[in-house]
């Protein structure tokens, strides 16, 4: 099952898992739109013919959803019981944060294994160095910024740019490094507005374009929040404000994102016939890991400082402190 935000590379997976499985004597069943589905007992069989040629698509097959039923105990019991009707012995469940923590929560009441996959943009789960679809999102993001510098640059604008990624910042910080970003803001960094006023008050003595990226759930508030603030501030400079929004979570997934999506895919079938109950599978300096789905669940990924670092020292203008 897939659940929660869709990522591209999440076909790839459940390729990946329909297959292995298959190849190693399982009977495989894909379950509709996540604990939704669960709960309703949507369950259909998977072949090696019904997960040809859908490598390259993003989204996912099984459609997704965000559970508020599943959340509660009754939901839980419903999808247990229809677990067991459908004669389901192990799930994969291929997600971010929400999907595990529901996982763990029903594997803890209920006598099932779940084997996590790794499926978010955000790249925010502890444990693994990536999460299918986080490449493919920083590539949407470069490309997209790529082309709004094109405006920032012609008609000498400041661009704030707000890219996904909740509460984490690996979309922004990596994204905002890899389109050459002059402000990089990410939450739970401290003085993130004061950051942007220094750099505006140093960038107004030359009167040049800019983008700075935002993280969404950046504390101090939304890239059009804080673009409102400043604006006052600098009216020598002509701001705008581009929300990506959902473009980054679509599109046809990268090599790198099918690459680990088909790893991981059959690390989880490797998993449930070592009898693992609930895992979460992860990718470690390349290597597959096996990380404990509570461990995953509880634990935070932080952004790496020295990518922080890195974005103030390559930058055009450094903003001291
Ligand atoms: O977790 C993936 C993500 O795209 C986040 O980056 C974003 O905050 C959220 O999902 C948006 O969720 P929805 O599509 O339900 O609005």
């Amino acid at each position: 099952m897939t659940s929660g935000g869709d990522a591209p590379g999440m076909n790839a997976a459940i390729r990946a898992v329909t297959r292995a499985g298959i190849n190693n004597g399982l009977e495989v069943f894909g379950i509709m739109r996540g604990y939704e589905g669960m709960i309703e007992g949507d369950i259909v069989p998977l072949n090696t013919e019904a997960v040809s040629g859908i490598i390259q698509k993003g989204g996912t097959i099984l459609l997704t959803a965000r559970s508020a039923r599943f959340r509660e105990y009754e939901g839980r019991r419903e999808a247990y019981e229809q677990l067991k009707r459908a004669n389901i012995d192990a799930v994969v469940v291929i997600g971010g944060d929400g999907s595990f923590t529901g996982a763990n929560i029903m594997s803890c009441e209920f006598d099932i294994p779940f084997i996590g996959i790794p499926g978010t943009i955000d790249n925010d789960l502890f444990g693994t160095d990536y999460t299918i679809g986080y490449d493919t999102a920083l590539n949407t993001v470069v490309e997209a910024v790529d082309k709004i510098r094109d405006t920032a640059t012609s008609h000498n604008r400041i661009f704030f740019v707000e890219v996904m990624g909740r509460e984490a910042g690996f979309v922004a910080i990596n994204s905002g490094i890899a389109c050459g970003a002059e402000i990089v803001m990410i939450p739970k960094e401290k003085d993130q507005v004061k950051k942007a006023r220094r750099f505006l008050a140093e960038r107004a003595r030359k009167n040049k374009s800019s983008i700075i990226l935002v993280a969404e759930k950046l504390e101090e508030g939304s890239a059009m929040e804080i673009a409102e603030m400043l604006k006052p501030e600098f009216p020598q400079f002509d701001m705008r404000v581009s929300i990506l929004g959902h473009i980054q979570r679509g599109g046809s997934p990268s090599a790198k994102d099918r690459v680990i999506a088909s790893r991981m895919g059959v690390a989880a079938i490797e998993a449930l016939l070592d009898h693992q109950k609930c895992i979460m599978i992860g990718l470690a300096n390349d290597q597959i890991v096996q990380v404990p789905l509570n461990k995953t669940v509880k634990m935070y990924k932080a952004v790496d400082p020295n990518l922080i670092d890195l974005v103030d020292d390559i930058a055009t203008l450094k903003v001291e402190d």
